[in-house]
């Protein structure tokens, strides 16, 4: 391996969806390359010299590398990056041949790497590395005070949660889902919500990314303008459930670069009903909770949807919650576009018009940005 690779302290950790993968198997690199293209950022590379150049310009969310490896072979080079003081916290997947068992035991054995036995299934692949990054992600909440790192684990435990309610078709146990959410409240009204959206950054899951976001946005909205008590927690618990119908839309569409076809565009909106069926099946929940997840694609000229809801249909929930799903939206990361700066991101809310987004609720949100420190930390 060439020294860049060994030795470089100065490269920073890239907080990106990029994923390198290394194979001398030029078929194998193809396949993985196109696969993972509508998840990631897929750099391929089919020797070590050219993985070691791009390492050393920066540091991807994982590596995947095949036991084909030109001149040292995949786990040798696996080796030498565990031994490698600014490369041994890379997350690594490493694709064997099932005749490999020594490889692969020995593979087993090493820190942060995942092995998979060819042939291996596409899903397996994309799990191998969600776990990867996600497991590293949230390692790093250890470090954090004790009420964000809760915010954080209990939010995603509540949101994998759902995951699974939704797939075995039973209830949400919606006290459960609210009590979650009481550490981000307590984060939010105490002024600590950087934490949380700094928290998030690089993990995977962007379904989870995005509420958690919205979660955090709509709260820090809410206690802005002067909401207490319960109030506050139905914005957090909405904020987290507002889209959990996206778990029932196809990957290939929730992460599609460009724009959606008219087809694609009707399965990309169901998530709405998809989330409001989910939503009627819940006893208990709060009629603010449905609001938000309901109607935070309308609009105020009654061209949004699923409803057509127009001006005074739209109660200051639903408003508010429109605001914070497009700013969520835009300054989120996505594989396929870096975050917008929030600046921007409020110039183009600003040329959005009263016919989307209510302008009353656009200044005060305003007002909130220019009050929270340095743009820098707010996405
Ligand atoms: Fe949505
Ligand atoms: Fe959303």
């Amino acid at each position: 391996m060439d020294k860049a690779v060994l030795t470089d302290p100065e490269v920073k950790t890239a907080n990106r969806t990029d994923i390198f993968v290394i194979s001398s198997h030029a078929k194998h690199l193809h396949d993985i390359s196109k696969a993972l293209m509508s998840f990631y950022i897929v750099h391929a590379f089919n020797d070590v010299g050219q993985l070691s150049e791009a390492l050393s310009a920066f540091h991807p969310t994982a590596i995947i590398v095949d036991d084909e490896v030109s001149r040292m072979g995949g786990l040798d080079l696996i080796q030498k990056m565990r031994r490698t003081p600014s490369l041994n916290l890379i997350p690594i997947v490493f694709t064997a041949k099932n005749t490999s068992l020594e490889q692969v035991t020995m593979s087993q054995a090493m820190p942060l790497v995942r092995t998979l036995v060819k042939p291996y299934r596409f899903s397996a692949l994309l799990k191998s590395i969600s776990d990867q990054v996600n497991a590293h992600v949230e390692a790093q909440w250890e470090m954090m005070e004790t009420t964000q790192k809760t915010a954080l684990e209990n939010t995603l435990s509540s949101f994998n949660s759902v995951a699974d309610l939704i797939a075995e078709g039973k209830e949400l146990p919606y006290n459960e889902i609210q009590q979650s959410c009481e550490p981000l409240v307590t984060a939010v009204q105490s002024g600590n919500f950087k934490d949380l959206l700094q928290g998030v950054k690089g993990h995977d899951n962007y379904s989870y990314v995005h509420s958690l976001r919205v979660a955090t946005f709509l709260s820090l909205f809410g206690d802005h303008l002067g909401i207490k008590g319960n109030d506050m927690s139905i914005l957090a618990t909405g904020g987290v459930l507002h889209d959990v119908g996206k778990m029932m839309i196809p990957h290939q569409v929730l992460n599609k670069p460009g724009k959606l076809d008219d087809d694609e565009l009707v399965v990309m909106r169901s998530h709405v009903t998809e989330t409001i069926d989910f939503l009627n099946n819940t006893p208990g929940l709060p009629r603010g909770v449905t609001i938000i997840a309901g109607q935070h694609h309308e609009k105020l000229d009654g061209t949004g949807y699923p409803y057509g809801l127009k001006g005074k249909e739209l109660n200051e929930l639903a408003r508010m919650a429109a605001i914070i799903d497009v700013f969520s939206a835009l300054t989120d990361r996505r594989c396929y576009k870096d975050p917008m700066s929030p600046v921007k991101a409020m110039d183009i809310m600003e040329d959005m018009g009263a016919g989307h987004l209510d302008q009353h609720f656009l200044l005060a949100f305003k007002e909130l940005l220019l009050d929270a420190t340095s743009e820098a930390d707010m996405h």
